[in-house]
């Protein structure tokens, strides 16, 4: 059976970076679910089709194929907004989460990240983190990222767009953000890439011990 690692937390924590460290060192397949989401937003936004249809939403969600994701061609803000709005929609979850099930039994195993992998997608995972970071810290990680890239930004407004992308998923009904009761908890606020690599390594290599 597929060893899953599911890796969970709010956006700008660092989930991304860690999870294709981590699926490279063990060999496994990675799935960035939060692109999902994203291509199903970006699909309704070039088509001009309502954000708010859940019925056109789930038919739009039904139609994203896994293998093409690209987070160079998903990563403008207006695609994250509105990927965290048609996220609310119960409809739009249970087509991508069928999706994102299918992708967490590929051998010899996958590493999953998103918001709700550990709490729905794969409750049985070998492994669960929970990464998160201070809003300050994450609004500036986003700041640098954009300000590398050669482009301009304003760190209170992003500053505000983390605190209410961190109110909408973690207020929602359906599969809110929240830590699974048996997620190992890692605060990277204060860490390196490396650092915070060299802890989950840590953490999963004592999970997969206990696995076996
Ligand atoms: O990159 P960033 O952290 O901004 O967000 P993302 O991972 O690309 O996800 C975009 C949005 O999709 C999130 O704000 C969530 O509302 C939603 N999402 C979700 O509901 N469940 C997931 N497993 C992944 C993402
Ligand atoms: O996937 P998620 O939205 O959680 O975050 P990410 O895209 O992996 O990381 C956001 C930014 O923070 C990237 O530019 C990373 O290089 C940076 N980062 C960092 O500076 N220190 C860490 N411990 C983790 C990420």
């Amino acid at each position: 059976m597929a060893l899953v690692i599911a890796i969970d937390g709010p956006a700008a924590a660092g989930k991304g970076t860690l999870s294709r460290r981590i699926a490279e060192e063990y060999g496994f397949h990675h799935l960035d679910t939060g692109l999902t989401y994203r291509a199903t937003a970006k699909a309704l936004l070039d088509a001009r089709l309502p954000l708010d249809d859940e019925e056109v939403a789930e038919k739009t969600a039904r139609e994203v194929e896994l293998a093409g994701l690209d987070r160079s061609v998903l990563s403008a803000h207006e695609i994250g907004e509105a990927a965290s709005k048609i996220a609310v929609m119960p409809a739009v979850r249970r087509a991508l989460v069928e999706a994102q099930r299918a992708f967490s039994r590929k051998e010899p195993g996958t590493v999953l990240d998103g918001r709700d992998i550990g709490t729905v997608v794969c409750p049985d995972a070998a492994v669960k983190l929970y990464v998160t970071a201070s809003p300050e810290v994450r609004a500036r990680r986003r700041y640098d990222e954009i300000v590398a890239g050669g482009g301009s930004a304003d760190y209170d407004a992003i500053f505000e767009d983390v605190k209410r992308r961190d109110e909408r998923d973690m207020g929602r009904t359906d599969s809110p953000l929240r830590p699974a009761e048996d997620a190992h908890l890692l605060d990277t606020s204060e860490m390196s890439i490396e650092a915070a690599f060299q802890a989950a390594k840590m953490l999963i290599d004592a999970a997969l011990k206990e696995n076996i």
